[in-house]
């Protein structure tokens, strides 16, 4: 059985206190109430990952960047290596967010960097693929999402593209209330799963967790979780609020 994935992406959001007063309000609501199948992970800004990892019940709750150095060390002002990301007990990176392609340039190159770099380090890669509005629209997001990963984790050899967690977010449905319907979500992972079939096999495919993420909230997750190919979301606006989280945590 792989495992079913529920992620919080907080990205440039809360200060330290607030990010720690998050935290300890979705640790107390996962281990209250939440659903025990589910892996939950919270991806917060780096300066908050050390206090985060410490406060929540790390059984229950892993805890993840979201994003890291594509260099292991060195004169690189202001960057965090993965492994500084591990020193702090976290456990995942998010890496391939279209933000970061999209607003820091980040190439299939540098992602491949990246994914080694944390997959040297012990951490879980969380690698985000999806299209933009124009490239649904002209109904080429398939070839699009194959290229993505072509060009990046399907270098891998099997040992190791098994070890990530792929998540499918249609640029258009990021942040915008609109969120792709189920249809679209359940036919792009299972295109994706297929693919990984093909190129490493059928086991791997069906061990590796495909979410999916955009304007995921408590209400549209349990349809779009009910479907085969889906194992879970990567969530934004509605991982910054503990009840709205936990909604989509118990959706299963
Ligand atoms: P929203 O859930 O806010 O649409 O964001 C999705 C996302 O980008 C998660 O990485």
């Amino acid at each position: 059985m792989r495992k079913k994935v529920v992620a919080g992406n907080g990205k440039c959001n809360t200060t330290l206190q607030e990010g720690i007063e998050l935290a300890q309000t979705v640790n107390q609501l996962v281990t209250e109430k939440g659903d025990k199948n589910i892996t939950v992970v919270l991806c917060t800004p780096f300066t908050h990952l050390t206090k985060v990892v410490e406060l929540v019940d790390g059984n229950r709750i892993g805890v993840g960047a979201q994003n890291c150095a594509a260099e292991a060390k060195g004169a690189f002002t202001g960057e965090v290596s993965a492994a500084m990301v591990k020193s702090t007990g976290a456990g995942y990176v998010i890496l391939g967010h279209s933000e970061r392609r999209e607003y820091y340039g980040e190439t299939s190159e540098i992602l491949n960097k990246k994914v080694a770099l944390t997959l040297a380090n012990g951490l879980t890669p969380i690698y985000c693929c999806g299209e933009a509005l124009e490239t649904r629209q002209a109904e080429k997001q398939n070839e699009w999402v194959k290229r993505q990963l072509d060009e990046t984790i399907f270098q891998l050899p099997v040992e190791e593209v098994s070890k990530i967690i792929i998540a499918y977010e249609p640029i258009w449905a990021i942040g915008t209330g609109v969120t792709a319907s189920t249809e679209q979500a359940q036919e792009m992972l299972a295109y994706i799963r297929g693919l990984i079939a093909d190129k490493f096999g059928k086991e791997v495919a069906d061990k590796t967790s495909i979410l999916y993420g955009g304007s995921c909230n408590a209400k549209n997750a349990p349809e779009l979780f009910a479907q085969p190919d889906i194992d879970g979301g990567l969530i934004g606006g509605a991982s910054l609020k503990g009840e709205d989280f936990l909604g989509i945590i118990n959706a299963y």
